[in-house]
């Protein structure tokens, strides 16, 4: 069991927790992720590892409520404890000790990329941030983005707080002005194509971290293939991090809308559910996916 120490609502439906549990927190690195289990005989899902303190023996986590594993994890209160977190999964992200990097997020990936700005200002890097929102209430982490970067560009689409834009605008502005070391980006599958195609056109070297559907999140099941270079690869053990330039977005965007119509994600009464357990049934239903 692993308790609660702190929570906070940073939006109606989106909560940070921070959780007891050293033997994670001793062991985790930037990029990597956990997979939690609320209560017993609930699903289990696949979380990043937003911050990790070895002394005081605490990982936080940040997500949005989207589904009933989510929801029910909103729900739980400081000093409650969690039935089961396994981690830390998935390979550490890559991190350069010098040059300009550009880090790029939007929605939760705003989240998900401040272990990844922290880790490389850390290691020697000039971090530029750039985060982008519709609005300003869906803005998220501005201050902790401030804080874990040299610079940081804010956009939101309309125009509600500091400039109207969007964050590949941004990006364009920067290649162009600057020599970028690398551009790394987390957001939804279409963001993440839409900035490695202009990372692309200027041969700068770009990293994704990809959030496919996972069941196991131990390379087991083959839920979580997706083809980087040609091959197939497992985001829970060879990832999440990839080369950008590398992976085949379409491929990718195929095969998340595939397990969605399945009912693999919204529906946990659905045979394809994580918590009815799946494992055997996705293999079978990517099977089918890949003959299609
Ligand atoms: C490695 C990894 C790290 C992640 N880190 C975070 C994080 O730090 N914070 C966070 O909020 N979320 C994160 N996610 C996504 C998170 O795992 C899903 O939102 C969660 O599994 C949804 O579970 P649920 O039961 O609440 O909702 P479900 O009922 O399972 O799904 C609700 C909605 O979310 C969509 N969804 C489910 N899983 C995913 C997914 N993997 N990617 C995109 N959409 C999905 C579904 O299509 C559906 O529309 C991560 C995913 C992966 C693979
Ligand atoms: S989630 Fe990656 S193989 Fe099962």
């Amino acid at each position: 069991m692993f308790e609660i120490k702190n929570k906070i609502i940073l939006a109606e439906d989106i909560k940070r927790l921070d959780v007891y549990a050293p033997d994670i927190a001793a062991k985790s690195l930037p990029g990597q992720f956990v997979s939690i289990c609320p209560e017993e005989g609930d699903e289990r899902i696949p979380l990043t590892v937003i911050d990790s303190d070895f002394n005081k023996g605490m990982i936080s986590i940040i997500f949005r409520e989207c589904g009933s594993t989510t929801k029910k994890l909103g729900k739980f209160s400081i000093g409650e404890k969690v039935s089961s977190i396994l981690g830390p999964l998935g390979l550490p992200a890559r991190i350069e000790s010098k040059g300009l990097i550009v880090c790029i997020a939007t929605d939760m990936g705003t989240a998900q990329i401040l272990p990844i700005c922290r880790a490389h200002r850390k290691a020697g890097c000039k971090v530029i941030g750039i985060i982008g929102a519709k609005t300003k209430r869906q803005l998220l982490l501005e201050a902790q983005m401030r804080l874990s970067c040299d610079k940081l560009h804010v956009r939101t689409e309309d125009g509600s707080y500091v400039k109207r834009g969007v964050a590949t605008d941004v990006l364009k502005s920067i290649l162009q002005e600057k020599k970028v070391d690398l551009v790394y980006v987390i957001g939804s599958i279409e963001f993440m194509q839409s900035v490695v195609s202009i990372s692309k056109k200027q041969k700068i070297k770009t990293r994704v971290q990809l959030k496919p559907v996972m069941v196991d999140c131990m390379g087991m099941c083959g839920a979580c293939r997706v083809k980087v270079g040609g091959e197939m690869v497992l985001a829970c053990c060879d990832g999440p991090e990839f080369d950008g330039h590398k992976v085949d977005f379409d491929d990718f965007s195929l095969r998340q809308k595939a397990f969605e119509e399945a009912g693999t994600c919204q529906n946990s009464k659905s045979p394809f559910s994580r918590k009815n357990g799946g494992a055997g049934i996705l293999t079978k239903l990517f099977s089918d996916i890949i003959e299609k």
